[in-house]
């Protein structure tokens, strides 16, 4: 087993300083933050643990190596002086993917196989095997992404993205992903005992983020990795990164989450989404418009993706809801309000300029993070239920 890994977390375009936080949170040091994805260098433990804890990142990624490679002769022998049979067994099955940006080496597939050649080569001499490898044992996505003539060569230990938790069984037409989702929440101070409420829940990702991230619930409990078959890994690290999962939950952590959206379906649809999370009833979902929303208690936060309203005649309408969650949340100094929105006038319309406003890429489309802080009431305890 090597004594240490580096390890890449991949994120989202703005996303990178939280994912260092999350990283960091779960004790790793030496977090190095690039565009688009988190460095650090740690024991092989941190590949079961990361990708079971990690909410915000899209995967964990082994690094092999990195180098500079202008000619495929480079990039063949360098490949081949990495120690990939520290990691891949003798018959594991390692597909090679590619990408090349700003490089000399643009082909990439002449990339993926000189890379796959080289991979073969250094396997077949470190096992003593003369004739092909069988790969018929446990798979490793291996990646050459070269950018600006530098090589870097991954394994992939994740499998699917980490933002399939394995609880989506339906959604609507403008799901957010669940990694954006737990990104929204985390940015903002919400505590686990605050009421917190979705007005545009649609699917529910965000109420159900909050209530995985409020119960301290591991996101990948419920789903495999790619890794899960490594033997460098082995069992045991699996197991006892499941166990630190189960320890670590609080079921007894009190939520007060209410989802609610216009669309009964979607009300239905995101019930469904969090019994398969495992949450149950903790969440409350309700049908309703959001300019019915009456919060009756202090101090609670809405984190919400409503519609932009891209579509020529979906404008009007879009600009009246914000206007009058704009004139509702004027009632109620103690809540604060984090609105995700392509919508360059949302302020406007809000009738309030963001006390922080935070550019996000949700997907391809560009958006702004608008954040409105409450003025929180100390010594008022409330029993009210409900919002
Ligand atoms: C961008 S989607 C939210 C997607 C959600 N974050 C998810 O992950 O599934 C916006 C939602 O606002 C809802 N909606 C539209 N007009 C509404 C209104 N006036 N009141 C409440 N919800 C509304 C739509 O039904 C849709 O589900």
């Amino acid at each position: 087993m090597p004594k240490k890994v580096t390890l890449i977390a991949t994120a989202a375009m703005g996303l990178e300083s939280i994912v260092a936080n999350e990283v960091k949170a779960l004790g790793y040091e030496d977090v190095q933050v690039e565009n688009g994805r988190v460095l650090f260098t740690t024991d092989v433990s941190a590949i079961p643990r990361t990708n079971l804890w990690l909410r915000t990142a899209d995967r964990v990624k082994l690094l092999v190596g990195r180098f500079k490679a202008t000619s495929f002769d480079q990039l063949f022998e360098e490949t081949k002086a990495l120690p990939w049979e520290q990691f891949i067994d003798e018959d594991g099955e390692f597909p090679v993917v590619g990408k090349s940006v700003k490089s000399k080496l643009y082909s990439v597939p002449d990339c993926q196989s000189i890379v796959k050649k080289a991979i073969v080569e250094r396997l077949k001499k470190k096992y003593g095997i003369a004739s092909w490898l069988k790969e018929t044992g446990a798979f490793y996505r291996v990646e050459v992404a070269i950018h600006k003539d530098e090589a870097l060569l991954t394994i992939d230990t994740s499998g699917s993205g980490l933002h399939k938790r394995g609880y989506r069984v339906g959604q609507g037409e403008a799901p957010l992903k669940e990694t954006m989702a737990a990104a929204l929440v985390q940015i903002t101070n919400w505590k686990p005992d605050e009421p917190f409420v979705d007005p545009f829940c649609g699917s529910g990702t965000i109420a159900i983020e909050a209530a995985l991230i409020g119960q301290n619930i591991a996101p990948g409990f419920n789903r495999e990795f790619a890794s899960e078959g490594w033997s460098f890994i082995g069992q045991e690290l699996w197991d006892e990164a499941f166990r630190e999962a189960e320890e670590k939950a609080d079921y007894d952590q009190p939520l007060q989450i209410t989802g609610s959206d216009i669309d009964p379906q979607l009300i239905k649809i995101a019930e469904n989404n969090a019994l398969e999370a495992g949450l149950g009833d903790l969440v409350t979902w309700k049908q309703m418009q959001a300019s019915d929303l009456k919060p009756k208690m202090d101090n609670g936060y809405i984190v919400t993706n409503p519609p932009y309203g891209e579509r020529l005649n979906e404008r009007d309408e879009v600009e009246a809801m914000y206007r009058d969650l704009g004139v509702i949340m004027r009632d109620y100094p103690s809540w604060s309000v984090y609105v995700l929105t392509s919508h360059e006038q949302f302020e406007s319309f809000y009738g309030k300029k963001a006390t922080k406003k935070r550019k996000l890429f949700n997907g391809f489309i560009k958006t702004d993070y608008y954040q409105y802080f409450g003025k929180k009431i100390r010594s008022k305890p409330t029993h009210n239920k409900g919002f």
